[in-house]
């Protein structure tokens, strides 16, 4: 199998230790492909120099809500500098998060959201969006930049969000979390989603899939999200890690391989 991981979060700290070695053993995992989003503006950083290290690498600039605390100007000049490096392949993660209570403010959150879709904008990126408990103010955001398309990652929405966000020409993106018993809604908006619409991603170190839960998570079990996703689409797991590496490439416009 050939998978792309579109969401790992090889810049964390849970990587200190083995980062490396990690991920030179993702190849010989089937692992074909990754994507490191950045949080903030150091690991967005660290996220450009593992994609200049590693050939199978690709990154993401941004900076995630529950970071984003003295977003300024510039920040987003910043930014704009990291993404002329070649591997950058999109603005994030970048979003709402209104789980965690103390997270900036909400208003703040939303602001900084827009600027970094106006960035998008202006160097024609796809976004890569985080929106935890936020469903309402996330959805009229997107649709105020009509001009940006993205991937909801980790969707965790209804299925009539997930209609709107597919005629607007956005993608959405599932983890791990596909593979737990409790995972409600995830199932019935598989089942319906178009296949062209589709990603799979892991966000190791976090989400780690069934049977593995309580260990560190890597790319390595991104096969377990295809599996669960082939379940749900009747398909075979070899359709469905064929169907999403081509939208990942498709979407991030990374070529070859
Ligand atoms: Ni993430």
């Amino acid at each position: 199998m050939r998978l792309f991981d579109t969401h790992a979060h090889y810049d964390s700290g849970a990587f200190n230790a083995d980062r490396l070695e990690v991920l030179s053993s993702m190849p010989e995992k089937g692992v074909e492909l990754i994507l490191n989003p950045g949080c903030d503006l150091d690991s967005s950083r660290t996220a450009v120099e593992l994609s200049e290290r590693f050939p199978f690498v690709y990154a993401a600039v941004g900076v995630h809500p529950s970071d984003c605390e003295g977003f300024s100007p510039d920040t987003v000049d910043a930014l704009r500098a990291l993404a002329g490096r070649p591997k950058v392949k999109a603005v994030g993660e970048i979003g709402l998060d209104y789980y965690w209570k103390d997270n900036p403010a909400h208003g703040f959150q939303q602001e900084v959201f827009h600027s970094q879709l106006e960035l998008a904008e202006e160097l024609k990126l796809p976004v890569i969006v985080h929106d935890r408990e936020a469903h309402r103010d996330c959805l009229e955001i997107v649709k105020a930049h009509p001009n940006v398309t993205g991937v909801y990652h980790c969707y965790s929405g209804s299925l009539e969000d997930a209609k709107i966000l597919v005629k607007l020409g956005w993608m959405l993106s599932f983890t791990g979390v596909v593979t737990y018993k409790n995972a409600r809604r995830s199932p019935e908006v598989i089942d319906w989603l178009p296949m062209d619409r589709l990603m799979i991603e892991t966000d190791s170190p976090y989400l780690t899939p069934e049977p593995f839960r309580g260990q560190r998570n890597d790319s390595g079990k991104v096969y377990r999200v295809a599996e669960t996703i082939a379940q749900v689409k009747g398909l075979d797991v070899e359709e469905i890690a064929r169907i999403t590496l081509a939208n990942g490439k498709r979407f991030f416009g990374i070529e070859g391989n």
